[in-house]
């Protein structure tokens, strides 16, 4: 199997124009004289670029008894459609990928169903028996809720296990000791962000704040970074949508003010939040609709775009939003990707900086038909999404058949 890719690429220093060569998965050559194999696949074209194959920290696949919601299937044609070769799936799941066998259960269904190429957190467990060896061989990391008083026992033990297993932790940084009601003001995620710092001092465990979304929060940040290893990501939503009334809007942690929405863009331009993440999270349009229903909305197929977008306004740079989405995910997750450079995996994206549309989420691949940004007119579109040297989107069309591939078997670079 080989595939050859030509027109300009995103590379280590800046864009440069040539081919690159996929040989069993690979990337075996990069330059301005390859010579080609296999198939060829030409984007010389005004406008389009290559970059390395972009990486999603945080999507919630849903499938088992929420599959009504989405499934591993329909999770990742979105993530193919919106240029994402490898997505990392929360454990939140009915019932939640907390024990060994429904962590099984759940690579296999991956193995199956999936479109792109994916990687597995494992929640937090009832039971100390679980934190197993194995838990390491099949996950990226270990996801943490902040949780009330009786669990906290569970909680340091599994931080212990992934200091030992060097497991990142990844966390949703809202402290519900400071909820007021519905409310969930910044200092919830200030106190989160605080808690999990300091057991990252105890238990010397790297940390992911996943989903920043206050400027109150990213200060926090900033006060623990010479102090704990710690990093953060933010999402799409939060750099560019404030609080809203309605409904579909909501999302945890909430959307803020114009201040917090600045403070976040800066904090990303300056390298500060290091990752941008969808937080793709699929519920049903209906369940949206109700003034109590549930937090989140599908992300996967409108995250591109946006940042594209964000771009062309000359808000963040594209070396920006490769660093944020594919280089610095893939070295937080210990994967031989994120780089356009021989020995790496053949993950690629590919994008028409020019290609302008409007937001329409009848088009998702996702079950989940609606979105925030509906209507919005972008500017920047994948164009096609290439997973260890197959292309699963191109010409507007999903390609399936492929089969997922549990990022821990991607090995080392080289
Ligand atoms: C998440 C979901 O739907 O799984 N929702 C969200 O608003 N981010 C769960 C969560 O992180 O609260
Ligand atoms: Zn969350």
């Amino acid at each position: 199997m080989e595939l050859t890719v030509k027109g300009r690429f995103f590379a280590p220093g800046g864009l440069r124009e040539g081919s690159i060569r996929i040989s069993r998965g690979r990337i075996e050559e990069v330059g301005e004289e390859v010579a080609p194999g296999g198939e060829v696949l030409d984007f010389r074209e005004e406008g389009k670029v290559i970059l390395p194959g972009l990486i999603d920290m945080h999507v919630h696949l849903r499938d088992f008894e929420l599959s009504y919601k989405e499934d591993f299937r329909t999770g990742t044609r979105a993530a193919a459609r919106g240029g994402y070769t490898v997505v990392v799936d929360m454990p939140n799941t009915l019932p939640r990928v907390n024990r060994i066998s429904v962590l099984r259960k759940r690579e296999e269904l991956g193995r199956r169903r999936a479109a792109v190429d994916f990687g597995l957190y494992f929640g937090v467990p009832e039971e100390k028996g679980e934190l197993r060896k194995e838990v390491g061989k099949r996950c990226l990391g270990i996801k943490v809720y902040l949780p009330e008083e009786g669990e906290k026992e569970t909680l340091e033990e599994t931080l212990r296990f992934a200091s030992r297993e060097r497991l990142l932790v990844i966390t949703h940084a809202e402290d519900p000791a400071f909820f007021r009601g519905k409310e969930r003001p910044p200092e919830a995620e200030v106190m989160g962000i605080r808690r999990m710092a300091e057991l990252s001092l105890r238990h010397r465990f790297r940390l992911h704040l996943t989903h920043l979304s206050s400027s109150a929060g990213l200060r926090e940040l900033e006060r623990w970074k010479r102090r704990v290893r710690l990093s953060a990501d933010t999402c799409p939503h939060y750099l560019l949508l404030t609080r809203r009334r309605d409904p579909l809007f909501k999302v945890f942690p909430p959307l803020r003010t114009e201040r917090d929405r600045t403070a976040l863009l800066s904090g990303l331009r300056e390298g500060k939040i290091e990752v941008v993440t969808s937080d793709h999270a699929p519920h049903l349009r209906a369940e949206k609709r109700d003034p109590d229903g549930p937090g989140g909305f599908p992300g996967l197929e409108t995250e591109l775009p946006l940042l594209l977008t964000l771009v062309r306004r000359g808000e963040l740079e594209l070396e920006g939003v490769v660093k944020a989405c594919s280089e610095v995910p893939a070295s937080l997750l210990g994967l031989p990707a994120g780089r356009i450079e021989k020995g790496y995996v053949g993950n690629l994206t590919v994008v028409d900086l020019k290609k302008s549309f409007k937001i329409d989420p009848l088009e998702f691949e996702s079950k989940a038909k609606y979105s925030p940004f509906q209507g919005r007119r972008v500017v920047g579109s994948p164009v096609c999404t290439i997973v260890r040297g197959r292309p699963v989107f191109l010409d507007g069309e999903v390609v399936e058949g492929l089969g997922g591939m549990n990022v821990k078997a991607y090995g080392e670079a080289g």
